[in-house]
């Protein structure tokens, strides 16, 4: 085993440099000392979209794109999802380890009696245009809980760390039920603390005339197996938001709405809608070969396959395949789950698929399933918001408490005029 260095040479000097490696990276800083001259800035990196660059140094969730893993804290994702909740769950992201069963229940009723949002919050989400999308909603409000609990600017008081944690994962859930309850012109429903987290959630939903709503117990934990698979992964846009917004240290309220911004964008948090509009557009298993032989001409791609990181099956397309059939036992079985099915059949038999390393990601069924549960299609991003929350305030906290980190502020090639004299208006003629 050799030297855990580089050692580069720079043939425009011929100097030699050796440059640590630690964890399988090197320091982009150790780059500045590679100079032409002293009055050269030093050398950067260029590499728009962070595509091989580390911004943080986590122990929060692990990926291997290629093996097709995904753990929480060490956990494997199967195993949570088989075993846990989602509250569980959360508690192992933002604390880092499983709770005891004293612990949980604490976390539990917490979470429980946090979900009430103040009567103004109620007032602001009135204000919204009859048909505003939910999420436009979820973004506004949960940047205005600023405002409503000013003492969470204190972000190195772990106090005021632990009660913004439990009042953002608490009332999320909330904020989004009423932004739906609101587009669809129905009196908001409010928490029951009696029920479970997604069984409080479908409440707020769903919740009619009845003096109390029941949850179907399958579709209460199917929901719940959903929040697990989208709780954390790694450094995605959402969270490198979160992670770049709050390192300016502001409250954490701010930096979740712009994760939250971050992740209404179809890019995102939009694929799952994509899937569905792509099924109904295919609309019967008989034209699936005809939409394959357009994806393989490179004139439509094939949504929810394919990811930046996983290069193998993504291990929660999965787990979300088998909740799919217990949701469908109780919803009756929907005509675009048998195209999904055949599609993902033909696509993993053929070779444009097989040699670009394209499997059904997380969305390929989660969209089938949330429309078979009743939520409209504006609605899939904020299912991805509520139980995203989790994983994005314990990165923050992971970054604030981080001595590595500082305000997030990357470099850029200028590439634009060298300096030139102000002409006025008067005499720059038309
Ligand atoms: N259908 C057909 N071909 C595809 C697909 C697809 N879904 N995805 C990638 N490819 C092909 C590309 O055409 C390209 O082929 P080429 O090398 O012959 O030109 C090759 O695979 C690499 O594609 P890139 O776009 O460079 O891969 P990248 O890692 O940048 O993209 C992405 C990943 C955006 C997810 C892509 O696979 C995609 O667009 N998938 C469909 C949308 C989708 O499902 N998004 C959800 C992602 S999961 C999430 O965000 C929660």
């Amino acid at each position: 085993m050799g030297k855990d260095s580089l050692t580069v040479t720079d043939n425009r000097t011929g100097k030699s440099y050796e440059l640590p490696i630690e964890d399988g990276t090197i320091r982009g800083m150790d780059l500045r000392q590679i100079k032409t001259g002293p009055e050269d800035f030093g050398l950067m990196s260029y590499d728009p979209a962070f595509m091989n660059t580390a911004s943080c140094k986590s122990r929060i969730s692990f990926i291997d794109g290629d093996k097709g893993i995904l753990r929480y804290r060490g956990y494997p994702i199967e195993q949570l999802a088989e075993r846990s909740t989602y509250l569980e769950t959360a508690y192992l992201l933002v604390k880092g380890e499983l709770p005891k069963p004293s612990h949980l229940a604490a976390f539990t009723t917490n979470i429980t009696h946090h979900t009430i949002i103040h009567e103004n919050i109620k007032l602001f989400i009135d204000g919204f245009h009859y048909d505003a999308h939910p999420m436009g909603i979820l973004v506004s409000t949960v940047g205005a809980l600023s405002t409503f609990y000013p003492e969470a600017k204190k972000i190195f008081d772990p106090e005021s760390r632990r009660i913004q944690t439990h009042r953002l994962i608490a009332k999320m859930p909330t904020m989004a039920a009423f932004a739906y309850r609101h587009s669809i012109g129905m009196p908001y429903a409010y928490p029951d603390n009696d029920l479970s987290y997604t069984g409080n959630f479908l409440n707020m939903l769903f919740k009619m005339t009845e003096l109390k709503y029941q949850p179907n117990p399958a579709l209460e934990r199917a929901l719940d197996v959903l929040f697990i698979l989208h709780a954390d992964h790694e450094q995605n846009c959402s969270t490198n938001a979160m992670r770049s917004v709050g390192s300016s240290q502001v409250d954490p309220y701010s930096a979740t709405a712009a994760a939250t911004a971050a992740l209404y964008g179809p890019l995102h948090g939009g694929a799952n809608e994509a899937v569905i509009r792509m099924l109904m557009e295919i609309g019967s298993v008989d034209r699936i070969p005809d939409y394959i032989t357009r994806v393989k001409a490179g004139e439509v791609r094939l949504m929810g396959f394919g990811h930046r990181v996983y290069k193998n099956y993504d291990p929660r397309a999965k787990i979300i395949k088998e909740v799919a059939d217990e949701v469908f036992e109780v919803t009756g079985r929907s005509a675009l789950l048998d195209i999904a099915l055949e599609l993902e059949r033909i696509a993993l038999a053929d070779d444009y698929f097989i040699s670009h390393k394209l499997y059904p990601n997380v969305d390929f069924y989660s969209g089938i399933i949330y429309q078979a549960m009743g939520f409209p299609m504006d609605m899939f991003p904020v299912l991805f918001a509520i139980p995203r929350t989790a994983g994005w305030v314990a990165q923050w906290s992971e970054m604030l408490l981080d001595e590595d980190q500082k305000i997030a502020r990357p470099r850029q090639i200028y590439l634009g005029p060298d300096e030139r004299d102000y002409v006025p208006v008067s005499e720059r003629g038309d």
